[in-house]
């Protein structure tokens, strides 16, 4: 079991950090591997819909989100981290998530997906729903918690201070772990839902 965690913070030891490194105590103690990449702090341009990721089943952009999508494709869940700004996700995570949902031709059926969020006040629920539509259009089941996955403060000494918060982050690393292993036996047992394609229609035809 493999799990890609993506840390959407300009800041390499802020709070998403705190959230992240948080998570991965669970992980390694449940016996799941799990990689963080650092995307928040990279210069990272947003998708220019030219679709040539259609022919070469990779973004024209060499950059971290090529860097990343093998590492996507080998993993069973992914958690994506980010700092609230202005009621939204970093931009740059954004950028990211865009262009490597969209590059990648690879199934991303039944990985299960995970968004962390942190702030000082406001925007977080707001935020949560943002990181989930990623997963929620890919077939990819969504970890939850005992509350929307999100943690307060503008450091990682103040979030350590969230106590609910760090309960909250590390109950989601729990319930993934969980989710990620069952996912695994009923592969084996049931192999993977029937997927039912079709013409996409936009509602004028
Ligand atoms: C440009 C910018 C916008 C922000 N907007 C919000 C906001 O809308 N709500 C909020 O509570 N905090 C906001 N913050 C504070 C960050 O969300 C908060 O410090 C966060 O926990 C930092 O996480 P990090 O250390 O992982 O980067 C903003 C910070 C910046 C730099």
């Amino acid at each position: 079991m493999r799990i890609l965690m993506l840390n959407g913070s300009p800041h390499a030891a802020g709070v998403c950090a705190a959230a992240l490194d948080e998570m991965k105590k669970i992980f390694d103690a449940e016996g799941v591997e799990c990689e963080t990449v650092h995307v928040g702090n990279k210069a990272v341009r947003g998708c220019v819909a030219c679709n040539s990721c259609r022919m070469t089943g990779r973004c024209v952009f060499d950059d971290v989100v090529n860097e990343i999508a093998p590492k996507f494709e080998a993993a069973d869940g992914l958690v994506v981290a980010s700092p609230v700004y202005y009621a939204s996700a970093n931009a740059t995570l954004v950028a990211v998530l865009d262009r490597l949902f969209y590059s990648t031709p690879f199934s991303k059926h039944m990985k299960v997906g995970a968004a962390v969020v942190s702030a000082r006040r406001g925007g977080l629920s707001a935020t949560f729903d943002e990181l989930n539509k990623y997963f929620t259009i890919s077939g990819m089941p969504v970890a939850s918690s005992t509350y929307w996955n999100s943690i307060h403060g503008n450091t990682a000494d103040e979030a350590a201070q969230d106590i609910e918060g760090i309960r909250i982050i590390r109950n989601l690393a729990h319930n993934m772990s969980f989710l990620v292993k069952s996912i695994a036996l009923g592969k084996e047992t049931y192999g993977l839902p029937e997927v039912e394609r079709g013409n996409m229609t936009n509602f004028i035809r």
